[in-house]
């Protein structure tokens, strides 16, 4: 499903900060894999990549078999759409647009109509549990209803791959355990491959494997027992 190899990633000046080096991966359908390790250690980066929005120094990833670096702008903007849910660090929602605009509108830039648009974005922030927050801009939510209409957005096309970048990292820990409960819903429906990043070992424990990253290298990989969970 997704695939990395050898793939690196350098910042600055003749590449002096290595984000990522050299890491070879092989997460398959359905996989829930848990990103952990200190800041600065890589773990955003290896998001952006994966869905296709900065691109390996070196290496290559592949998608399904794709190779992102064979895809051109307009392919690879519409294969991040539809098969790949981010959810981010800092959430990017827009500040003007509404709750279910804001859901709405990566069904609204593929073309679909606003009432559809609309309705599908309801439904989906019903299930996380916003319906009596539709009408209301960012500014007026609270940080984990933020974030959860950040989640409904990243759901809104059900995509078989979802990256979520500390997606309970701002909120408490009953907030943060419905959270985990919606992914692991989603999982069950849908056996969506999710890439979660956190600092959190519970969250961490939600998932099939744990990655850990240090200066951008993998140093370690556990393997959880489902049973475990
Ligand atoms: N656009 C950029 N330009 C230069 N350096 C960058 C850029 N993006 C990331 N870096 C550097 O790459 C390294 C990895 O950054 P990254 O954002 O992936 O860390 P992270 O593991 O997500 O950290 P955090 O837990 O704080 O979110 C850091 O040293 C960072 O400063
Ligand atoms: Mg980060």
């Amino acid at each position: 499903m997704i695939e990395l190899k050898g793939v690196n990633r350098l910042f600055g000046e003749g590449g002096a900060v290595k984000a990522l080096a050299d890491v070879s991966l092989l997460i398959g359908r359905g996989e829930r894999v848990a990103v952990m390790g200190p800041s600065g250690s890589g773990k955003s980066t290896l998001l952006n990549l994966v869905c296709g929005l900065d691109e390996p120094t070196s290496g290559a990833i592949l998608i399904d078999g794709i190779n992102l670096a064979e895809l051109n702008d307009d392919a690879r903007t519409r294969l991040r759409r539809e098969k790949i849910g981010m959810i981010f660090q800092t959430f990017n929602l827009l500040p003007t647009l509404t709750a279910c605009e804001n859901v709405a509108l990566p069904l609204r830039l593929q073309g679909i109509g606003k009432g559809q648009a609309e309705r599908r974005a309801t439904a989906m922030l019903e299930r996380v549990g916003l319906a009596d927050r539709l009408a209301h801009r960012p500014d007026q939510l609270s940080g984990g209803e933020r974030q959860r209409i950040a989640i409904a957005r990243a759901l809104i096309f059900d995509p078989p791959v979802l990256l979520a970048d500390e997606p309970t990292g701002n909120l408490d820990s009953q907030t943060g355990d419905e959270i985990l409960r919606l992914l692991d819903r989603l999982h069950d429906e849908l056996n969506t491959t999710i890439l979660l990043v956190t600092h959190n070992e519970d969250a961490a424990l939600f998932c099939d494997r744990i990655l850990r990253l240090r200066d951008g290298e993998v140093v370690r990989e556990e393997h959880l027992r489902k049973a475990a969970r």
